[in-house]
């Protein structure tokens, strides 16, 4: 297992459709560790293959709270049924130091695989179904940059190339 690098906003596989998971194989299994150690590392509650570079459909989502542990994986998910409104505060660890208010729905099922292969349906509410729909948009191409209007927009960017920069040079 290995903590991968995040990649921050704007890089193009943050804005493009990942590919659908075919081949359910130790290569997928090595990704999804990673991705969980990449996740508590971090620390943060989600994590989607495009933020550590990998083009694949593949989202980890941890909600517990505290010392507990409760890892979630899904491999090629997609939402299939949705309730009710909520919004919610979001942070991103592709958008370090950012909260952007965002509206969502208050309840998901989402149909998935897991590792091996085989196909689940899970029901969410409240952060985790929040977490679940964030980590769907970044598999869709979509990230916190899309749900702010054109001038927070350039401010977020701006505050980004700062981010990085200091980031570098602390490496
Ligand atoms: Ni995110």
């Amino acid at each position: 297992m290995a903590v991968r690098e995040i990649v921050i906003y704007p890089d193009d596989i943050l804005k493009k459709k990942c590919q659908t998971v075919e081949k359910f194989d130790d290569e997928l299994k090595v990704l999804v560790e990673d991705m969980a150690e990449t996740m508590y590392a971090a620390p943060g509650v989600g994590l989607a293959a495009n933020q550590v570079g990998v083009d694949a459909q593949v989202c980890v989502i941890d909600v517990a709270e505290g010392e507990e542990c409760e890892l979630h994986v899904f491999v090629n998910p997609e939402i299939i049924a949705r309730e009710g409104d909520i919004e919610w505060e979001e942070g991103c660890l592709s958008f370090p130091e950012m909260l952007v208010n965002v509206n969502r729905s208050r309840q998901v099922t989402v149909r998935a695989q897991d590792v091996a292969g085989n196909t689940f349906d899970l029901t969410a509410e409240n952060l985790f179904a929040v977490a679940i729909q964030h980590e769907l948009d970044h598999l869709n191409g979509v990230s916190l940059a899309d749900k702010v209007g054109y001038l927070r927009k350039k401010m977020m960017l701006k505050e980004l190339v700062k981010i990085k920069k200091i980031r570098q040079s602390a490496q």
